[in-house]
């Protein structure tokens, strides 16, 4: 029987709490399959990590987690280590050094999910968001100059490479193209006159190699604009990585809450693991009282049995939100209820 090694990185605030009704809906998953089987191993990375050893995860970290199979992750940072650290640190790290350069965030409004938006049909909101997660606005090159001083000066550069880019407007052309759906590039070329002209340029560039997709551009105030006063206009969208960070959290906003954000970092080689979250954080103000929603945690777990290659048990899971969902008798208060994490987990694993 072929065994999954999962590294297990609960984090901080209630990723540890979600993270448990993850691993509940996979082992679970595992038994009705029948022909896997997972194995967890648990990591106590973090900020209490940090704030005993002064590292946010161990100094060979990268190493103890190269042999997984894939990495599943809670949420990191905690109000009293600085975001730039635990984030940097710890998440960005394994983002960029295992190459992860596809962030890919469904923004789908599953059946039972409420939605804000007025005059709004269900199946308006369905987008795949690819976030390229490589580069970008968060290459991490700058420099702080005459720290303190009245000429202080700070420079925050974006990256944006030819193969970045190309790589990841490949990759979601394919998946248009695999999908049969619309893809829309989200820029904004009239104002970042380096970085999104060259991105732009190169999505016409690859588009020519991909005549049977449907190509739309989109700047990104008018996509925000329109994720809310029209969102069917958008099937799969590909974006950078802090405009694809900003917009997925309106995605979540548009299709039932932070709760049920999911994300999926990968590195479609597979030369390094690949790496499974909700695109939450650790959420400080409702940590630790057990009514954090497990959905976001879950539906990411549903993405990793996607990409083990079970899309018949990734579906499976995402059909038991849905039931749990439009059930409507146990979810968590996010969602308008009174259950626990630990119920709603329970719930879920009920219709699975
Ligand atoms: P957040 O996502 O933690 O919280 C935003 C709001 O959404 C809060 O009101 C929170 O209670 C709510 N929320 C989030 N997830 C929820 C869930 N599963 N169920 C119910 N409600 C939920 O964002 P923030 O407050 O901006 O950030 C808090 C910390 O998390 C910061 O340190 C930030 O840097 C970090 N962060 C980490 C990640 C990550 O690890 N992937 C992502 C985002 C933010
Ligand atoms: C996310 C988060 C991270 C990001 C932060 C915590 C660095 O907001 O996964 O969406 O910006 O990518
Ligand atoms: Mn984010």
């Amino acid at each position: 029987m072929k065994t999954f090694q999962i590294a297990v990185i609960p984090g901080d605030g209630i990723g540890p709490e979600v993270l448990a009704e993850g691993i509940r809906v996979l082992e679970r998953t595992a038994a009705l399959s029948g022909d896997f089987q997972f194995q967890f191993t648990h990591f106590p990375w973090g900020c209490a990590y940090y704030k005993q050893y002064g590292r946010m995860m161990a100094e060979d970290g990268m190493e103890q987690l190269a042999s997984f199979d894939a990495i599943y992750l809670g949420a990191v940072g905690d109000p009293s280590v600085p975001d730039h650290i635990s984030l940097w640190d710890l998440l960005l790290v394994i983002r960029k050094g295992f190459d992860q350069y596809v962030n890919l965030r469904p923004v789908k409004l599953l059946k039972g999910a409420p939605c804000p938006l007025k005059d709004v049909a269900r199946e308006d909101i369905d987008m795949v968001f690819v976030r390229e997660n490589s580069e970008g606005e968060y290459a991490g090159a700058g420099s702080w100059l005459y720290k303190g001083k009245p000429n202080e000066v700070v420079i925050q550069d974006g990256v944006f490479s030819r193969f970045g880019c190309e790589r990841i407007i490949r990759y979601a052309f394919e998946l248009a193209r695999k999908e049969k759906k619309t893809l829309t590039s989200v820029s904004k070329g009239n104002a970042l006159n380096y970085s999104m002209v060259f991105w732009d340029s190169i999505f016409q560039e690859i588009g020519r190699e991909y005549p049977d997709v449907e190509t739309h551009s989109c700047l990104v105030d008018a996509a925000s604009m329109f994720m809310v006063r029209d969102p069917k206009r958008f099937q799969i969208v590909v974006t950078s990585n802090l405009f694809g960070d900003i917009l997925t959290d309106l995605g979540a906003a548009i299709s039932g809450g932070m709760g049920l954000a999911a994300g999926a970092n990968l590195n479609p080689e597979r030369k390094y693991p690949s790496m499974f979250e909700p695109i939450h954080g650790s959420a400080p103000d409702i940590a630790g009282k057990g009514i954090a929603n497990p959905l976001a945690s879950i539906w990411s777990a549903s993405q990793m049995l996607d990409f083990f290659g079970y899309p018949n048990l990734g579906k499976r899971v995402i059909d038991a939100i849905e039931a749990t969902l439009t059930d409507g008798t146990c979810l968590t208060p996010d969602l308008g209820g009174t259950a626990s994490t630990h119920d709603v987990g329970s719930k879920v694993l009920e219709y699975l």
